[in-house]
């Protein structure tokens, strides 16, 4: 042991001790430790539906007792019908901040699960208790589902959240690093829309999304006035599927979805059972929120419609700030944090909901300035809608640079791609990404951004080996847009 200096007794002790403990570990074969349940349940996966009887019971359909604040008599609601859709191994956790503030001013949210639970007031349904018992049959996607059940049978609810460990049984690049839960909850979108129009039948619109959806109903509801609630339609955050024969786009889940009550209506009676004959199909989509599109697309010839950026999916930190969001107004966030449900609610409740843009969301959020330098930071500055092209730096207008034909082009260095942000009129932001030993056919590159945001970090896995990214942003130019900028007109 040559290459440490043994320090004085205590502390020897103490290593000892540690490097013993170590080494147990290392023998036991230690992995950052799932817990035992979680290890029982995969090593059951695959084998564990049906060697138990557990029939599906469905949950009665009761109204919670919940009082809303007296604030919401601001918001005409009545005619609206609010879903929200999770998973038992997350509901517990992430309903309590959306209930607690933008849902607090509705009375009967549904809460649409993959088990029977309460929180509180409020029923937590199964809403695949109807789903097809041959298409669940052999499914092992359903694993998960069952053991859920099971759980809660035997009383042991509190280990369902662990379930979401388990991960996702089918391999496709898509679906890549996905748990069991989220591979459960494509099975559950068709049922929604059917269980929705049973429990709220009638209503003029239907909503839904998921349970870290943040939804300002004052803007939903100026929206859908503007609305034909006669047509069949369908209101979302457009995604292109390109494996669809034909071109079609679906909603993203997470930004939620409106559907008219025309629609729902045709989807639930004219087309009872629709939800069941889609049930043996969905296995083989990647995503629920496309099979939605498909169901309306081919049985109802519903399409979507595309309100970007009202209805989005990005996180806050994520969301492209710039001309063609700033003065449109937010219907749903997406990501949220409980701190950003809080503080956007009470920014609404603040202004006695007299609507909420994109601008409001920025001065809430960002306390003015972004970091002029980020390392190991992803702002997305390479996004195509939003980027400049880079082209070579004016060096005529560099005066005290030491080396001129390293700044000329902007993919050489951070420093030269800033130099090529501040020379674009329009650049607000810009990142690098570098790869070590990428010797003369550099593959560096600069990328030039006329949005601002502030992005995430970026982990090491992410990256190829040797590349790293950084992230600059022009806070003068930002803070002179934002001030140029703070009114928009009604
Ligand atoms: C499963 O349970 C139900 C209700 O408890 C019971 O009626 C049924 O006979 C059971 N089936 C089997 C195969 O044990
Ligand atoms: C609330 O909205 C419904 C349907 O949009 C409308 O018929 C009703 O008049 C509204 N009520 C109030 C008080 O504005
Ligand atoms: C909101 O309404 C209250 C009560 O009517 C009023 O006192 C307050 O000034 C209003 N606030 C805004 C921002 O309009
Ligand atoms: C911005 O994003 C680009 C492209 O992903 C990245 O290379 C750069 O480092 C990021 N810059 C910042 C400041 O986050």
């Amino acid at each position: 042991m040559s290459w440490i200096t043994v320090p004085k007794r205590p502390l020897r002790i103490v290593l000892l001790v540690l490097v013993g403990f170590l080494v147990i570990l290392a023998l036991l074969g230690w992995h950052g430790a799932p817990s035992n349940s979680i290890k029982t349940a995969i090593g059951r996966q695959g084998k564990f539906p049906l060697s138990s009887n557990i029939s599906a019971v469905e949950a009665p359909h009761r109204m919670p007792a919940v009082e809303t604040p007296s604030f919401c008599s601001l918001l005409n609601i009545s005619s609206i019908a609010f879903v929200t859709k999770t998973g038992a191994t997350e509901a517990k956790d992430k309903l309590p901040p959306q209930l607690a503030t933008c849902l607090s001013c509705v009375p009967d949210p549904l809460i649409f699960s993959d088990l029977d639970q309460t929180l509180g007031p409020y029923q937590i349904y199964d809403v695949l208790s109807r789903f097809s018992p041959e298409a669940m049959r052999g499914n092992p996607e359903f694993d998960i589902y069952y053991k859920q059940k099971e759980l809660a049978i035997q009383g042991r609810e509190e280990e369902i959240p662990a379930l979401g460990e388990l991960p996702i049984l089918t391999y496709d690049w898509r679906t890549k690093g996905k748990s069991a839960a989220w591979a459960l909850d494509k099975y559950k979108f068709l049922h929604s829309i059917e269980r929705a129009w049973d429990y709220q039948p009638d209503k003029d619109w239907y909503v839904f999304m998921e349970a870290d959806t943040y939804l300002s109903l004052a803007n939903l509801v100026r929206f859908l006035a503007t609305q034909d609630l006669k047509k069949e339609l369908y209101f979302g955050n457009a995604v292109r599927m390109f494996e669809h024969p034909t071109l079609l786009y679906f909603a993203h889940g997470g930004s939620g979805f409106i559907l008219s009550g025309a629609t729902v209506k045709d989807f639930a009676v004219t087309h009872k059972g629709l939800a069941n004959q889609f049930d043996s199909r969905i296995r083989h989509s990647w995503f629920g929120d496309y099979v939605v599109a498909e169901a309306l697309d081919e049985t109802l010839h519903v399409k979507l419609t595309d309100i970007l950026p009202m209805m989005q999916g990005d996180s806050v930190m994520d969301f492209p700030f710039g001309e063609h969001s700033w003065c449109k107004p937010v219907i749903t966030l997406h990501h949220m944090t409980p701190e950003e449900f809080n503080g956007v609610f009470e920014y609404e409740k603040s202004q006695n909901f007299s609507g909420f843009l994109y601008r409001d969301l920025y001065a809430i959020t960002f306390n003015g300035l972004f970091p002029s330098r980020k390392d190991n930071w992803e702002n997305s500055s390479d996004n195509g809608k939003y980027k400049i092209q880079v082209t070579p730096n004016d060096i005529e207008e560099l005066h005290d640079e030491s080396d001129l034909h390293e700044m000329e082009f902007p993919d050489n260095s951070f420093e030269a791609c800033e130099i090529g942000c501040i020379q674009e009129p329009d650049c607000v932001q810009f990142s690098y990404h570098a790869f070590e030993n990428s010797g003369d056919d550099r593959d560096d590159r600069c990328h030039l951004s006329t949005v601002f945001r502030l992005g995430h970090a970026i982990e090491p896995s992410e990256l190829e080996p040797g590349e790293s990214v950084s992230s600059g942003w022009l806070n003068g130019r930002i803070a002179k847009w934002v001030e140029e900028h703070q009114d928009c007109a009604d």
